[in-house]
């Protein structure tokens, strides 16, 4: 047993602080919902092999609300940025060119990648001109950082079986704004052991990013540090920014056609911070979390989602008649933040998906296959979040794992905080001592902590040494500090 304690709960904050939108927020459940293209690969001599992508990160301009136009920081000049499918087993390699104002760091969420292309939080990629800190004042000294000048290539090995990543921008002490301005999009894992399967296929499935943001009057976004070099985000918001209007796919409380058949549904909450618990009317069947295929489905009445979180579920519209509308709510929210976006059932439709009673191979780990037991506490310090008391420093390594070995990681906390790991699926083992809860299910890369809680995880890194992170989820969190380095030996 280790002298550690749940400590009570201090305080009643929620995940965030909403910041208003100062435009009235457009109708719900007009927009159709916008699907991102998928980019299809190509070559390149440097990487024989490999599925090669290039995408530039720019200023773009993109209707969002209806009637205005929004800037965004998009790959290849969207939001969200195009979708990526790799296939498991087959290298890709995607090139990211920048020409935003700011400097970024690339990261592939929930990606089995080596350090080098793992998106490193000091890890920069400058815009054409910039190559320092002189140039780009308030970026912490690093020495152990690569920075590099215009572009950076990420080479993904792809040695990981089929999932629903993402990619997002990592960048130390920025990541929030430069998410909510719209550095994020999928990439998608493919493999043999999904593809056999019956599970709904092409047009019937579907990515939706669940993303909140708020507008100023004339449809920009709005974060509390709209200009800066820094998140300089005040005392106010580092809780956390909250919008108040919910997106998906980049669209506001959108509206998708549906044959009355089955779709499988990849839900990521891309959300700086908020929550939500999501809801249809219909049973959400989930076949596949964080980490690829559960070994069977679980079906939910409600699904909370916490930032990062992917579930990949099905839902059957079978029993609706053309005409019928359902509506994805958030009980979370209040107002326009309780609507997510609705389906409109067209009419009946061949179907000849299913979900097989067993979906994958996915062996539960014992506890007692773990050599190691480390303890992370993640709290408020007097003005930035901490994990065990300290705020990040890129060259300090919170814990040294060994390759190849298991551990259990026991998160505690008094507040909400999606907690994530680098390089590594875990799975849940208790909380608070009893059995994980009923959105653990399958290997995970982000666990939804929540207040007065003890989370047990069991996780092993395996395939690269090196420089990780480990983090809140929730951007502001993270930007104010909430993390820490984990050196893989
Ligand atoms: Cu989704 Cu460390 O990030
Ligand atoms: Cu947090």
């Amino acid at each position: 047993a280790v002298g550690f304690s749940v400590p009570a709960l201090s305080s009643t904050e929620e995940t965030g602080t909403l910041l208003p939108s100062l435009l009235k927020p457009p109708e719900p459940f007009r927009v159709p919902l916008p699907v991102p293209a998928v980019l299809a690969p190509g070559r390149h001599p440097d990487h024989p092999g490999a599925d090669y992508y290039e995408i530039t990160d720019q200023v773009a301009h993109q209707e969002i609300i209806p009637g205005t136009r929004t800037e965004v920081w998009g790959p290849g000049g969207t939001f969200p940025g195009p979708t990526l499918v790799s296939y498991s087993g087959r290298p890709t390699v995607v090139r990211r060119i920048n020409t935003l104002p700011v400097p970024t760091v690339n990261h592939l969420h929930g990606g089995h990648v080596p350090a080098a292309s793992d998106g490193f939080p000091t890890d920069l990629v400058y815009p054409p001109g910039y190559h320092d800190m002189g140039d780009m004042p308030g970026m912490p000294g690093d020495p152990l950082a690569v920075t590099t000048t215009g572009h950076r290539d990420y080479e993904y090995p792809m040695d990981q079986r089929a999932a629903t990543l993402w990619y997002h921008d990592h960048r130390m002490g920025f990541t929030g704004p430069a998410v909510w301005n719209g550095l994020a999009g999928f990439h998608i894992v493919r493999d043999r052991e999904e593809a056999a399967l019956p599970l709904p296929g092409g047009d019937r499935d579907v990515p939706l990013m669940i993303a909140d943001r708020s507008f100023t009057q004339d449809g920009s976004l709005r974060y509390p540090a709209a200009d800066g070099m820094m998140p300089g985000v005040t005392e106010t918001y580092m809780n956390g920014v909250l919008g108040d209007v919910i997106l998906v796919n980049g669209a506001p409380w959108p509206v998708m056609d549906v044959a009355a058949v089955r779709y499988r549904l990849r839900i990521l909450n891309a959300s700086n911070a908020r929550r939500y618990r999501l809801s249809l009317g219909l049973p959400i069947v989930q076949i596949g979390s964080d980490g690829g295929l559960l070994d069977r489905p679980v079906t939910h009445t409600t699904l909370d989602v916490a930032p990062a979180e992917r579930f990949d579920v099905v839902v059957d519209f079978s029993g609706l008649r053309a005409g019928q509308e359902v509506t994805l709510t958030n009980q979370l929210g209040t107002e326009g933040t309780a609507n997510v976006m609705r389906f409109r059932v067209t009419g009946p439709a061949p179907d000849t998906s299913r979900i097989p009673e067993r979906l994958a191979d996915v062996p539960r780990i014992d506890r007692a296959e773990a050599t190691v037991v480390r303890d992370f506490t993640f709290q408020k310090k007097t003005k930035v979040w901490g994990i065990n008391g300290e705020e990040f420093d890129p060259t300090r390594a919170i814990a040294r794992p060994r390759l190849g070995d298991w551990e259990i990681w026991r998160f505690v906390t008094d507040l909400h905080h999606p907690v994530h790991m680098h390089l590594a699926q875990f799975q849940v083992l208790s909380r608070n001592g009893k059995a994980p809860g009923p959105t653990d299910a399958g290997w995970k890369d982000t666990v939804d902590l929540r207040p007065a809680e003890l989370a047990e995880v069991i996780v092993r890194f395996t395939g690269y040494r090196g420089r990780y992170v480990l983090h809140c989820h929730n951007l502001e969190h993270e930007d104010m500090a909430m993390m820490a380095m984990v050196e893989v030996v």
